[in-house]
């Protein structure tokens, strides 16, 4: 057994042997989370102003009622621990408290999400939760706190590195404990495999690391890099076999309204769904353009994503930089989107006929020839005919076509 391989041998019997508590709360994440996040935008620069302004933006523009129920504070909220040491919230930035804020919230029929870190220190050298995780679990259970998203810097290096899964595991049990139910994100980049092991500890799992603003690009910073929409996107399928109702794989928030073009967005999100990927974006809400806004609230593009099945999409044609990606739907419903990677744009004539759909992971397929589908244009909000025929769309640079099939009764 090399160390790998022990890991995973003991994570598997902790886990096995884990009383009926300590468990994560089950229920929370049965289709993949959805909500705001300040950091893509806002990163350290956070207030409780910024964050009620938000929350109201939410509800204004319809995003909440489209499903949009998380609304989550990232890194630098934090002020010093107590002499009792709880954490406290930074005075100046969010004076009237974590619990008034979460009371805000709340009232506008939102849910509210908090950042903390495994090891000593944040990401952004705030406070960590290593040595204070029950103590935190509670102060978040008082606050009223129903999201926490688990970070991974100053955890150690080397032999020295704290154990991932203990580390996650003990804030799941901190969670149980402290007896609110609260999601559990699990943010250490992919680096640990979680999802051969993360399972029982917590609702979603980040794949890789952070996501940054560009369609195709990995931008260095020493010892880590952002990644594009497209480097992330290829970094998922030999994962998709692990997400399912209530665990899923995280390829991090959206970028949607912070790319440059509206095809971006659009073949971003719809990406997204197709993934079964929590929808988390970052965008200023308050001064939200509505063509984004537009993008976000997509109904048709949203249930793809929250179709309760949970299976993740795949590819089944990758050619001339365009793919073609099937998620099966509940009642024997798909959805396939045509995703053009390159610029120019691209001439499609699919014959569905000759391509029928097969997945090993679903055991779902699709046999053209012997089930015609009615085809729903999910970007045009319209019908557009039938698999019976071949398929002809232009598809422009950076963009998709989004469709749901439907088997015609
Ligand atoms: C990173 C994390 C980001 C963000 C940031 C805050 O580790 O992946 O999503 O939370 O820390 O400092």
């Amino acid at each position: 057994m090399n160390k790998y391989h022990r890991f995973v041998a003991t994570a598997a019997l902790t886990l096995a042997l884990s009383p009926a508590w300590a468990q994560k709360f089950p229920g929370l994440a049965d289709t993949p989370p959805m909500g705001w996040n300040s950091w893509n935008k806002f990163g350290c620069d956070i207030s409780e102003k910024l964050i009620r302004e938000t929350a109201d933006a939410m509800v204004k523009n319809g995003l909440r009622d489209a499903g949009y129920v998380y609304v989550n504070l990232d890194d630098c909220w934090h002020g010093e621990r107590d002499a009792n040491g709880f954490i406290q919230a930074d005075p100046v930035r969010f004076p009237s408290g974590i619990k008034a804020l979460a009371d805000y919230i709340h009232a506008r029929g939102l849910k509210v999400g908090i950042y903390s870190d495994a090891g000593a220190l944040t990401c952004g050298k705030r406070p960590g939760s290593q040595g204070h995780e029950y103590q935190d679990a509670q102060q978040y259970a008082r606050w009223g706190i129903d999201y926490v998203k688990y970070d991974w810097c100053h955890t150690g290096e080397g032999k020295a590195q704290r154990n991932p899964v203990e580390a996650y595991t003990t804030m799941r049990d901190a969670i149980r404990a402290a007896g609110r139910p609260m999601i559990l994100s699990i943010c250490e980049w992919g680096d640990n495999k979680p999802w051969e092991w993360a399972a029982d500890v917590g609702h979603l799992w980040r794949t890789t690391g952070d996501i940054t603003h560009c369609w195709e690009c990995e931008e260095g910073h020493g010892s880590w890099s952002s990644l594009g929409v497209l480097n992330i996107l290829d970094k998922q399928s030999a994962l998709r076999k692990y997400a399912k109702p209530g665990q899923w794989n995280d390829p991090d928030m959206l970028e949607v309204g912070l790319l440059p073009t509206a095809g971006e967005n659009r073949a971003h999100f719809s990406m997204w769904a197709m993934l079964a990927a929590p929808l988390i974006f970052g965008a200023d809400v308050p001064s939200m353009r509505q063509d984004t806004r537009d993008i976000l609230a997509n109904r048709d593009v949203i249930a793809v994503d929250q179709d309760r099945l949970g299976i993740q999409g795949f590819a089944f044609i990758r050619e001339r930089g365009v793919e073609y990606w099937a998620k099966p739907l509940v009642n024997g419903e798909w959805a396939v989107a045509i995703l053009n990677r390159t610029d120019e744009p691209k001439k499609i004539a699919h014959d569905w006929r000759k391509h029928a759909i097969g997945d090993d992971v679903s055991g779902r397929n699709a046999d053209f020839n012997k089930t015609d589908y009615d085809i729903r244009d999910l970007w045009g909000g319209k019908a557009a005919g039938t698999t019976a025929t071949p398929l002809n769309v232009t598809v422009a640079g950076r963009d998709i076509v989004m469709l749901r099939l439907s088997p015609r009764k």
